[in-house]
């Protein structure tokens, strides 16, 4: 049983009440990252944590510790919780000050809460693939930075479920942005597209790690702006996340993407991506 949370500086069981003047719970203000965990080991933890202190300069929150401590911590945590296979949540919110919107006196500390999830690998997901749903973006202008605010994600996400669908492929007007929950991938003549990393998206680990295994394997990849059409389009489509990896998307709405199969290029870097956590272990 996973049953001990971080709780500022204190390993602790999980019968913690949320304060109900906590700033994360009342504004969303605050930030957070999921990291996952294979054979017992965080995957990309160094990368989580830069985009961890990113995002806090960007909305103007002092992290109350050192990510390098932070990391330890988190480290012990998965230990404790004697987590294999899942992920980490961790946010941290502005902290618990009487509500006003303005940020609390300086005395105010930050709240770091993270706990663990069992989850298992989605290989199926990985190897089968799913269907998307397309829906209009309607977040703020700073997607870029991981912040507790996800109530157009939530109701994206909630439109894909209804539809039996694993995502919500988001677009501003004609432009393919992301997902409600992970970045979008298009192959098209054996080129890849993905939307650049400007304020339009959440710039994701995995995202990341797939432009330099692209590299690697010397596959073409354009960080640029695509349209819906060319997602419909595209002889191979997919998804990336924390845990999910890369997922194929088959389907899109009623367009079947190429031939309805999880395509070439997506198969190689599935195993690419799978063989950063199975080389580890070996
Ligand atoms: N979501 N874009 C959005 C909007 C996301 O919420 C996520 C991740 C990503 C992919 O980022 P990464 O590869 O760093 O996980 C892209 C996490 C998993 C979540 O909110 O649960």
């Amino acid at each position: 049983m996973v049953n001990n949370i971080l709780y500022n500086d204190q390993i602790v069981k999980r019968d913690h009440v949320v304060e109900i003047e906590d700033r994360g719970y009342q504004f969303g203000d605050g930030i957070y990252e999921v990291i996952g965990v294979y054979d017992g080991e965080p995957l990309l933890m160094d990368e989580h944590m830069r985009r961890l202190e990113r995002s806090a300069r960007e909305i103007r929150l002092d992290l109350p510790a050192e990510t390098d401590k932070l990391k330890k911590q988190l480290q012990e945590l998965v230990q404790v919780n004697g987590l294999e296979e899942g992920i980490i949540y961790l946010q941290v919110s502005r902290g618990v000050a009487p509500r006003l919107h303005e940020f609390p006196s300086a005395n105010t500390k930050a709240v770091t809460v993270a706990y663990t999830r069992e989850e298992p690998r989605e290989t199926d997901l990985e190897d089968n693939g799913g269907t998307a749903v397309l829906t209009e973006d309607i977040r703020w202008l700073r997607c870029d930075i991981k912040t507790l605010n996800l109530l157009p994600n939530v109701l994206a996400k909630q439109k894909a479920v209804e539809n039996n669908a694993i995502e919500a492929i988001l677009h501003r007007g004609d432009t393919v942005t992301e997902a409600s929950a992970s970045n979008v991938f298009i192959v098209k003549d054996g080129k890849l597209y993905t939307h650049p990393a400007d304020n339009y998206i959440l710039n994701g680990i995995t995202r990341q790690k797939i432009l330099q295994l692209c590299d690697e394997l010397g596959l073409k990849v354009y960080e640029e702006t695509y349209t819906v059409d060319d997602l419909l389009n595209a002889d191979e489509v997919f998804i990336s996340a924390t845990k999910t990896d890369i997922a194929p998307i088959l389907k899109v709405d009623d367009k079947t993407i190429g031939n309805g199969m999880p395509g070439d290029v997506t198969k190689q870097l599935v195993r690419a991506f799978r063989s950063l956590y199975e080389k580890k272990k070996a």
